[in-house]
């Protein structure tokens, strides 16, 4: 081809013109930079690859992280495998080789995105957020979405995402709130974890978390102020109390000092949140991931001790009455997954109390079928949004309007073997959750996104609007 056949074929002449008409026009200070960004915008963004590889999360276990390349950049997302209840539509994409690498090795994901995901998706407009989570499950029709990973999936999803804001030159969270016609201005009261207990945690706490929200801040900022305040306080209080080797962390980043009980946990933080200078600003909420220590029908608060006195395991009326104690005796306004994941009946019973939030983890698992069903029996009324738990960013969104239609709380969770990804944050803002999970305000996974959330209400200046004393409304009027 000729070098004028080379220029007719391309209209080069006709776009220069225009661009250097433009710069004109607009009086650019820099105008090489203009016209090279003016031609940049006349062409659109297409997907031209992706790869996948893995990494390592948090725990030091494999992740899926994707590079999706465009005719003009590469966008990188990563998301978490962690644990979910055995037999449920969450388990992440796990290889053959169950024995390498603690079962989860990620190879057949990294394998399936190279191969049949990056073909589906060549070609594609990355603004079209709907259409490529389609393609996605388009290629996933197995059941439970095992043939490609909700991991994988929805690695691939905020992949496009980030692309697909970075071509609408628009922030992440606004790209997001777009997608559902919002606006986003609201920032989340960060549900900051302090104590570990549980399965994420060596100590006797049968509880997997004591959280702390701060709802009396005046912004974001002040919240994880006072949040990290709270836990430096904390910190000396364990010290004193239990010697210096007892403010280990757990897999959140909480301190796990070998306490025992609900009650011990919580009166630390009061003294923390006194100590803090934050009494009656802090809120606490529990997460007590209740399925992990369900048997049979009873609930065994001594599932840790190495010798059980016996007292431990207690009824799910029992439990009731130890949570309604519970919200009686401290500001406790959120208590989640307090029953077994298929214990409708307790969760329905103790909801109906209205005495706090009552938040759906195992008992939703994200899943539209069983967040209806939480609707219509009234068996919770806040959902935790585990993106992984979903497969892509629309079908999260799906499940987020479904409980603000609902007039539930949302809250956007964090997995506790994540990656250093901030999507959710993004996410919690584009969403209008009004609350979000992140661990601790320690460990880089958990900070990553609670600082990209200081970003983000930097950037909203005085449109932004921290949730505070609405967090459980928020999600429902915004
Ligand atoms: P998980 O816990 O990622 O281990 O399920 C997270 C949470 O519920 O906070």
């Amino acid at each position: 081809m000729s070098v004028q056949e080379y220029l007719e074929k391309h209209l080069l002449s006709r776009k220069i013109e225009e661009a250097v008409n433009a710069a004109v026009r607009a009086k650019a200070p820099d105008p090489v930079l203009f016209i090279s960004t003016h031609m940049r915008r006349a062409a659109p963004a297409v997907i031209t690859s992706v790869r996948a590889r893995q990494i390592l999360d948090s725990r030091g276990e494999p992740a899926v992280e994707v590079a999706l390349h465009t005719n003009k950049a590469v966008h990188r997302a990563s998301a978490a495998a962690a644990d979910a209840p055995e037999g449920t539509a969450a388990d992440a994409t796990r290889d053959a080789e169950k024995r390498k690498l603690l079962a989860r090795a990620v190879a057949d994901a990294v394998q399936v995105i190279n191969d049949k995901v990056s073909e589906a998706l060549v070609g594609m407009d990355p603004q079209q957020q709907a259409q490529i989570d389609q393609a996605i499950m388009d290629l996933d029709k197995a059941h439970h979405k095992d043939g490609i990973g909700m991991n994988a999936m929805l690695a691939v999803s905020i992949a496009a995402c980030k692309a697909g804001s970075a071509e609408k030159e628009v922030p992440l969270y606004k790209h997001i709130a777009d997608l559902v016609g919002k606006s986003a201005t609201t920032l989340p009261v960060p549900a900051i974890t302090v104590i570990n207990g549980g399965t994420h945690a060596g100590n006797r706490l049968p509880i997997q978390e004591i959280m702390i929200l701060p709802v009396g801040a005046k912004n974001f900022e002040e919240a994880m102020q006072m949040g990290s305040e709270t836990y430096h306080h904390l910190k000396d209080i364990i010290s004193e109390k239990y010697g210096p080797d007892s403010y280990n962390i757990g897999e959140d980043g909480g301190f796990a000092p070998n306490i025992s009980s609900i009650s011990e946990g919580l009166d630390l933080v009061i003294v923390a949140i006194d100590r803090a200078g934050y009494n009656g600003r802090i809120k606490l909420a529990i997460d007590v991931a209740a399925t992990d220590f369900c048997i049979g029908k009873k609930y065994d608060l001594e599932f840790k001790f190495a010798e059980k006195s016996g007292q431990g395991f207690k009824t799910a009326d029992d439990m009731i009455e130890i949570y309604s104690q519970l919200c009686s005796e401290y500001p406790l306004v959120s208590i989640e997954q307090p029953f077994d994941k298929d214990d409708w009946e307790h969760s329905k019973k103790f909801t109906t109390l209205e005495l706090c939030q009552v938040v759906g983890d195992d008992l939703l698992m994200s899943d539209p079928e069983r967040i209806k069903r939480a609707v219509i029996e009234y068996t919770c009324n806040a959902l935790v949004l585990k993106a992984n738990q979903v497969g892509t960013v629309m079908e999260a969104l799906e499940v987020v309007k479904q409980a603000k239609d609902a007039h539930w709380g949302v809250m956007v969770s964090h997995r506790s073997g994540d990656t250093d990804d901030s999507f959710i944050a993004d996410l919690a803002v584009g969403a209008a959750a009004g609350q979000i999970k992140a661990g601790a305000p320690c460990r880089g996974e958990c900070l990553t996104k609670y600082n990209q959330l200081l970003r983000i209400e930097e950037e909203l200046g005085s449109d932004g609007v921290y949730a505070g004393e609405n967090w459980r409304t928020a999600a429902s009027t915004s």
